[in-house]
């Protein structure tokens, strides 16, 4: 099972997007099982992951709404499909931007049930660029319904999408 909508062909075109330069400095909070964190090191980059539950090789136990880390610690914060699941969205926008270096880069794939720029906004983020991945998270989130391993439970009411965004620390 793809632990976040789109696998590794979304994690490519989130890099993609922000255009990271190689050896940058990469936090992934809720990295999981490090899938992630092996490809931003083949890649070329410096990456970190911190995960409540770490299931993978490199992945440090840590939680993402205190990031045991100094401000302006990293050139970018990577998280998919991590935020939301937490339970406090926005206090990990918070945190993800106090560990950012000034001008630094976000990219975060979660799901939303209020409007993305908003609230990046009122984390400390300008909106570069975004992309709406409802349709794939609709696919991605059924299929785990089924298997019985859906990631996001007690989910409120309403309407709902999955984005992938840009951010830029102003
Ligand atoms: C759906 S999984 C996504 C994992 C990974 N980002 C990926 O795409 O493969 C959500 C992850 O968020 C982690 N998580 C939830 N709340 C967290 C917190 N407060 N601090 C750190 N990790 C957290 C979970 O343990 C889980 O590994």
């Amino acid at each position: 099972m793809r632990s976040h909508p789109g696998g590794e062909a979304h994690t490519r075109r989130m890099l993609e997007l922000a255009g990271l330069p190689a050896g940058a400095s990469v936090l992934d909070m809720g990295a999981g099982a490090g899938e992630t964190l092996a490809l931003l090191r083949a890649l070329g980059y410096v990456p970190r992951g911190i995960d409540l539950a770490p299931r993978g090789a490199g992945v440090e136990r840590g939680d993402l709404l205190h990031a045991p880390y100094p401000d302006g610690s990293f050139d970018a914060v990577i998280s998919q499909c991590a935020f939301f699941v937490s339970g406090d969205q926005r206090g990990a926008l918070r945190e993800a931007n106090r560990v950012l270096r000034p001008g630094g880069r976000l990219l975060l794939s979660d799901v939303f049930f209020e409007e993305p720029e908003r609230l990046l906004r009122s984390a400390g983020f300008d909106l570069l660029r975004a992309e709406d991945e409802t349709a794939e998270w609709r696919e991605y989130y059924l299929e785990a319904i089924w298997r019985g391993d859906a990631p996001c439970c007690g989910v409120p009411g309403g309407k709902s999408g999955y984005w992938i965004l840009i951010g830029r620390k102003e």
